[in-house]
């Protein structure tokens, strides 16, 4: 007993890329379906990243008050790059005249589903996509909590579905896309003190990378540099406080009881395609990047902003030219956060086979971006996000 659910777009995942896609599609009137495996209480708990650029944040003001971002978030107008035991400031604001905010992911999530749920959006969660099948009436084939399976036939699929996506069989299939490796990752905590900084901190030191984040008034979220195999059990909180403060020198961090340890593997990728006939890839069902550079979910924002005019286009004037040119428009701006993110990390990391030279040059590139005003604006307005309809 199959439940065959008709809707104009399917879409699988409901993160920030999939919830924002289908606030876009119903502005234009468009109805849409969204599933997720995860239940709703899953999806607002897990911790992702924290920082928004400029764009993402207007973006999420078209969804209205229930976006609170700007009162909740806070807007952080440069960040500190640290090395040799000194701090250089980039500031946004000078440089280019942007900001970004610092606002968790999920709160972003409760906000968007608060937003679609208001506004009578078929939102199901606990359904868990097997496959897509392509053509000209593309079907997500599907199971619910109780694993009866669900059929939803439509326009168009949207694969939103994260980095283990189920639709990219059915758009790059077996020729998967670019990838690299690092051979480090961050150890990431979450602890019960005020920030250490009031803007975040990163840090270059001969002992590896270190962040220093916040989540609000009395939650920090820190990193340090670490192996990829690394067991979150492995160190007492002492030791955890040793390995963060020594790779801060010169800022004496707050410390608090630790609540949550993650290790973060770092992962570039970019899927060889983004469209296939009615099936398209968004956010990191598409592209992943490592963390450093703070791009994942506003590239899944960015993406879908361009597939939502395609789908208008599409969809309610028959106009297929944004459609076919979706991959190519968006895979711009995928390769320009990929090399910032690729770039933020080797400058950041200490590789574990860097040799003196290697570090010397390190410091060497560091100082040439600090010390030029150019060199902090290029920074400065990769890390606000260049214009969203560039
Ligand atoms: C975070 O606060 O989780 C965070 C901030 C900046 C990054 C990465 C993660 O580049």
């Amino acid at each position: 007993m199959t439940t065959t659910v008709r809707t104009r777009v399917a879409i699988i995942g409901a993160g920030p890329a999939g919830l924002m896609l289908s606030h876009l599609l119903a502005q234009s009137g468009i109805e849409s379906v969204v599933i997720d495996q995860r239940t709703r209480d899953e999806i607002e708990s897990t911790i992702r990243a924290g920082i928004l650029e400029q764009g993402t944040v207007e973006l999420l003001d078209t969804i209205g008050p229930a976006s609170r971002a700007r009162t909740v978030g806070h807007r952080h107008d440069g960040i500190e790059l640290r090395f040799e035991g000194e701090g250089h400031r980039i500031d946004f604001a000078d440089s280019v005249g942007r900001a970004v905010w610092l606002y968790p992911q999920h709160e972003v999530l409760k906000d968007l589903i608060a937003a679609r749920l208001a506004a009578g959006q078929d939102l199901r969660f606990g359904v868990t996509a097997d496959g897509v099948d392509d053509g000209d009436r593309p079907r997500v084939l599907a199971r619910d909590a109780d694993g009866v399976p669900v059929e939803i036939e439509a326009d168009f699929v949207v694969g939103s579905d994260g980095s283990r996506s189920v639709a990219r069989a059915a758009v790059a299939g077996a020729r998967n896309g670019s990838f690299r490796e690092y051979p480090f990752a961050w150890f990431g905590i979450l602890c019960e003190a005020p920030p250490s900084s009031e803007e975040l901190i990163y840090s270059n030191s001969p002992d590896g990378f270190a962040l220093v984040s916040q989540r609000s008034a009395t939650v920090q979220r820190m990193y340090f540099q670490c192996d990829p195999d690394t067991d979150t059990a492995a160190f007492s909180e002492e030791q955890l406080w040793d390995e963060l403060q020594k790779r801060v020198p010169g800022t004496t961090l707050r410390q608090g009881p630790i609540f949550q340890r993650d290790v973060l593997r770092f992962r570039s990728f970019v899927a060889n395609e983004l469209r296939r006939g009615r099936v398209a890839l968004v956010g990191d069902a598409a592209h992943t990047v490592p963390p450093t550079g703070a791009k994942g979910m506003n590239l899944a924002i960015a993406d879908v902003r361009l597939l939502a005019a395609a789908l208008r286009a599409f969809l309610l004037e028959g106009d297929e030219r944004l459609l076919d040119a979706y991959p190519d428009t968006a895979s711009r701006r995928i390769w320009k956060a990929q090399h910032f993110s690729w770039w933020m990390t080797s400058m950041l990391h200490v590789a574990p086979d860097a040799t003196a030279f290697d570090r010397r040059r390190q410091l060497g590139e560091l100082r040439s971006v600090v010390e030029s005003e150019h060199g902090r604006a290029y920074l400065a307005e990769a890390y606000c996000g260049w214009p969203l309809d560039a």
